[in-house]
């Protein structure tokens, strides 16, 4: 399964990218303004220059011309740049023409199976389903999610399932046991996945009999 980090944070990408477990970055325009900053092309380059992987860069224009041109821009500005665009019909016209010209896109605001099969249907590179946002209006997003993977593999599309708007680690795990391609995930829940109360416990004991092991030797070395 691979890991994106859910941001536009470049000391949270830094870091993420530094434990070496960093495959892409998706960001949206929510993001953006979150990191802050005028420059999005130069901070999007930035985020390239960091990582080893996939970087989603998402439109703001809703109609078909405006999103080719905006498409145009954002996958000249790296190699690793992947065009993310809406899915509205505007968008899914504008992914089938990109699809053909070569240039990868991330179908995003993925709420039902019908979207994710016109999306693959178009040539989308990625779907993303947002299932914190589905789980946020008691729907269950990890239902999408299966529902997804088990329509793609009937038919071979090579669109990748990628799960967006993880909320916390549980939903890393149900989407990797329903075979999701990819989870964005934000920081906070990416060092969650390390966590366990029991790790923290042992080690605080290892230690600890460590330092009583290295005391009774220092005695006992002393007394020889
Ligand atoms: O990748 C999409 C994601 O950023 C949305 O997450 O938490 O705003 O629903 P959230």
């Amino acid at each position: 399964m691979k890991f994106f980090i859910d941001t536009a944070d470049l000391t949270e990408i830094r870091d993420a990218q530094a434990m070496g477990l960093l495959d892409g970055v998706t960001t949206n325009p929510s993001l953006m303004k979150k990191a802050g900053g005028s420059d999005f092309h130069g901070h999007i380059v930035r985020i390239c220059e960091i990582v080893d992987g996939d970087v989603s860069a998402e439109v703001t224009a809703t109609d078909y011309d405006g999103i080719m041109a905006e498409a145009h821009t954002l996958a000249a500005l790296h190699e690793q740049v992947v065009v993310k665009v809406p899915l509205i019909p505007e968008g899914i016209r504008a992914i089938r023409s990109l699809s053909s010209e070569g240039i990868r896109t991330n179908c995003t605001l993925c709420f039902s199976p019908t979207q994710a099969l016109v999306a693959a249907k178009a040539g989308a590179t990625y779907i993303s389903p947002f299932v914190g946002r589905l789980d946020d209006i008691s729907t269950s997003g990890m239902e999408l999610i299966e529902q997804i993977v088990q329509i793609y593999a009937n038919y071979g599309y090579a669109t990748q399932v990628l799960a967006a708007s993880i909320r916390h680690p549980l939903h890393v795990v149900e989407s990797a046991l329903a075979g999701a391609d990819v989870a964005t995930i934000p920081y906070s829940v990416l060092m969650q996945l390390m966590k366990h109360p029991l790790t923290d416990l042992g080690l605080e004991r290892f230690l600890a009999d460590w330092a009583q092991y290295q005391q009774a030797a220092a005695t006992s070395n002393g007394a020889s």
